[in-house]
């Protein structure tokens, strides 16, 4: 297995908030992890350290084994193309349309011409079933089809990693299987991913492996069937009140 991705010994406070002491794990080319653990323990924080929107107190982030944890925004600009970060809310831009939000980062991270444009935000669309949406604003959208456009907005420069911030949260039940449906075409096209989420069943579905935040640490750290199965008083309290 390839390490893609390696959080080591994380440290990260907020003042006297303790967030991470000391968080630890490896991500493997391909596969995609779930994130759990209680509200406000630092998924989130976490997911912005990786790409340099927070900066950790102590300990090191690798992708490829090189140092991300602390470079320029310069190069963490660079990196950002290949680790992208979907925003819980989607975060897109108000005034712009569907299509424009979408091709947002080539026109900002590429030099590719107009039709070249058109041509791979088109292709992204179908892929989230939203083609015929492209003119639409996003206030014209439901919730679930502003995180589908989320979702294609953080694919479009194909980046080895996709970070999802609870990415069904809020969402009626066919509309979350819509979004798993992207989540499983990406993963299909080799896109590796961490899937932070309060939404078990749907981790279930998507992830190769479960790891639960708590306390500042990793507290589990097994495969999905590991974690179904597990007989630790921790993992199934977790599942009971999750
Ligand atoms: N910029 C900040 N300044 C101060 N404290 C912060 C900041 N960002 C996050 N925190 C605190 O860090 C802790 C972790 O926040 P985070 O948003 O990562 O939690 P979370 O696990 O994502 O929670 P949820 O499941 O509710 O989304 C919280 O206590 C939060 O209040
Ligand atoms: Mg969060």
């Amino acid at each position: 297995m390839q390490k893609i991705l390696e959080v080591k010994n994380v440290f990260k406070n907020f003042g006297f908030k303790k967030v991470h002491n000391g968080v630890s794990f490896d991500l493997n080319l391909g596969e995609t992890i779930g994130l759990l653990g209680p509200s406000g323990t630092g998924k989130s924080v976490l997911l912005r350290s990786i790409i340099g929107l927070e900066e950790i107190d102590d300990g090191e982030i690798l992708y490829h084994h090189q140092r991300i944890d602390n470079l320029t925004e310069v190069e963490l600009y660079k990196i950002r193309t290949r680790i992208s970060y979907s925003f819980q809310n989607g975060a897109l831009f108000d005034s712009d349309s569907v299509f424009e939000n979408v091709a947002y980062p080539l026109f900002e991270h590429t030099k590719l011409n107009e039709l070249e444009i058109e041509q791979k935000v088109m292709n992204v669309l179908r892929i989230i079933n939203l083609e015929g949406a492209k003119d639409l604003m996003p206030s014209d959208l439901s919730g679930g089809m502003q995180k589908r456009v989320g979702l294609a907005r953080a694919m479009i420069l194909n980046p080895e990693i996709l970070l999802y911030d609870e990415p069904t949260a809020g969402l009626d039940p066919s509309n979350v299987e819509l979004v798993i449906d992207v989540m499983k075409k990406f993963k299909e096209q080799g896109i590796s991913g961490i899937l932070v989420t309060h939404d078990i069943p749907t981790a279930l579905r998507i992830c190769d492996r479960i790891l639960i935040l708590k306390d500042g640490v990793i507290n589990f750290n097994g495969t999905t069937e590991e974690f179904e199965n597990s007989n630790d008083s921790f993992v199934k309290t977790f599942l009971k009140y999750e």
